[in-house]
């Protein structure tokens, strides 16, 4: 599977509407097959209710990876956390996406919108989706995880 031919599952909380748009455009605009699970208002909402969505949709196997965004990238991403399967971290900068994907094989990340602008997200998003697990050694500390 190359990279773009994967599906990614967006949501976001009212604190990150603008951001997860842009992220899905950016990332439609590379040939990712993206699903938009909302919210499309920024009327005020519940972040574990989007993380948990968004980490449904992976932990299912419908979607390879998923990107989730509120205001700080902490409280959705707790969410997510929850769901059996799900590896996600909150990233603020390219190294720890990349990083996060090589040796952690996370399979959602997190944003903060209120912490990143639109050009750091979006390359943070690029670092994320461009890495591949290394596996060997590293899949070993991972199965740890959640044996
Ligand atoms: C919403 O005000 C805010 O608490 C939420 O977006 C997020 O930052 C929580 O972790």
């Amino acid at each position: 599977m190359t990279n773009t031919s994967k599906r990614i599952v967006l949501s976001s909380d009212h604190a990150a509407i603008d951001l997860r748009q842009a992220i899905a455009k950016h990332i439609a605009d590379q040939g990712y097959e993206v699903e938009d699970i909302g919210p499309t208002t920024t009327e005020s909402t519940h972040y574990p209710l989007h993380g948990a969505a968004a980490a449904e949709r992976v932990a299912s196997g419908d979607c390879d990876l998923g990107i989730i965004v509120c205001g700080t990238g902490q409280g959705i991403m707790m969410a997510a956390n929850k769901v059996k399967g799900i590896r996600c971290g909150v990233c603020l900068d390219t190294f720890s996406a990349r990083m996060t994907r090589e040796h952690n094989n996370a399979n959602m990340l997190s944003l903060g919108a209120r912490v990143v602008g639109e050009g750091l997200a979006l390359d943070i998003v690029d670092a994320f989706l461009g890495a591949e697990f290394e596996g060997g050694r590293h899949a070993t500390r991972v199965d740890m995880i959640e044996p």
